[in-house]
Order: C-alpha cells, then sequence, then structure tokens
C-alpha cells in the first residue's frame, strides 16, 4: 500500500515537473544554429500542423516575403542579417508560444564559426 503512494505521488510529481518545463520553454528563447546560405525552417513549440501563428523579429512584424506554412516559419538562403530572436504567436489571441535565438554561422554542419 505504501507502494503504491510512493508510485502515485512521483507520477504526479513527473507531470508537474513536465507541465513546468512545458510552460518555461514557451517562456526561455532556444537557440537555433543554421549555415549561411541555407534554408532554414523554425517550428513554433509543438503546435499541430493547422495551427495559426504569426512571427515577429526581434519584436517587429516579419515581412510578408517569408513563407509561412502552418506553425512553421521558412527562411530562404539565410545571411547574417536573418540573425536574430524570432518569436511566435498563436492565432487568434497571441498567446506567445515559442522564442527562437536564430544563428547564421559560416561554418558547416550547424556549426557556428564566428
Ligand atoms: C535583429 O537584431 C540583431 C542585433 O541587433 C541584428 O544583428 C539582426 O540583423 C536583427 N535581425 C533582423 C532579422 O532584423
Amino acid at each position: 500500500m505504501a507502494n503504491l503512494v510512493t508510485s502515485l505521488c512521483c507520477v504526479v510529481l513527473a507531470a508537474v515537473v513536465v507541465a513546468y518545463a512545458q510552460r518555461r520553454s514557451q517562456l526561455v528563447a532556444r537557440n537555433q544554429y543554421e549555415r549561411r546560405g541555407s534554408d532554414v525552417t523554425m517550428q513554433c513549440g509543438s503546435l499541430e500542423s493547422d495551427a495559426s501563428v504569426s512571427w515577429k523579429v526581434n519584436g517587429t512584424d516579419i515581412e510578408a516575403q517569408h513563407q509561412l506554412n502552418g506553425p512553421k516559419l521558412i527562411l530562404t538562403q539565410v545571411d547574417l542579417d536573418h540573425n536574430g530572436l524570432y518569436s511566435c504567436f498563436q492565432n487568434p489571441h497571441g498567446e506567445r508560444r515559442d522564442t527562437i535565438l536564430l544563428h547564421i554561422g559560416m561554418g558547416s554542419g550547424g556549426v557556428l564559426v564566428p
């Protein structure tokens, strides 16, 4: 019996930790490293492919030239000036779902060479 209580306690604790980590991941920027000249896809959190989102970079709305594919933002042939802080907001209420710090490097294989 004591074992059951202990296990239940662990399950509840694990669920709380996971929920907290998920919440936190929406608020804390994560890093994405890409190579100069490559095509970059950024996924807004773990949203389903039919979700509708808006993106901002450095706090300003993203230019229309970039392709939007559900919760994904696609940048083609990125260059150093694509570096920045990208945030996505789920429509229609505009809750922030993800924040990505994009680093464009000159190296290969996503390794950043300053
Ligand atoms: C975002 O800001 C950084 C630093 O100020 C700048 O280097 C970068 O070019 C900006 N990114 C975009 C896409 O405007």
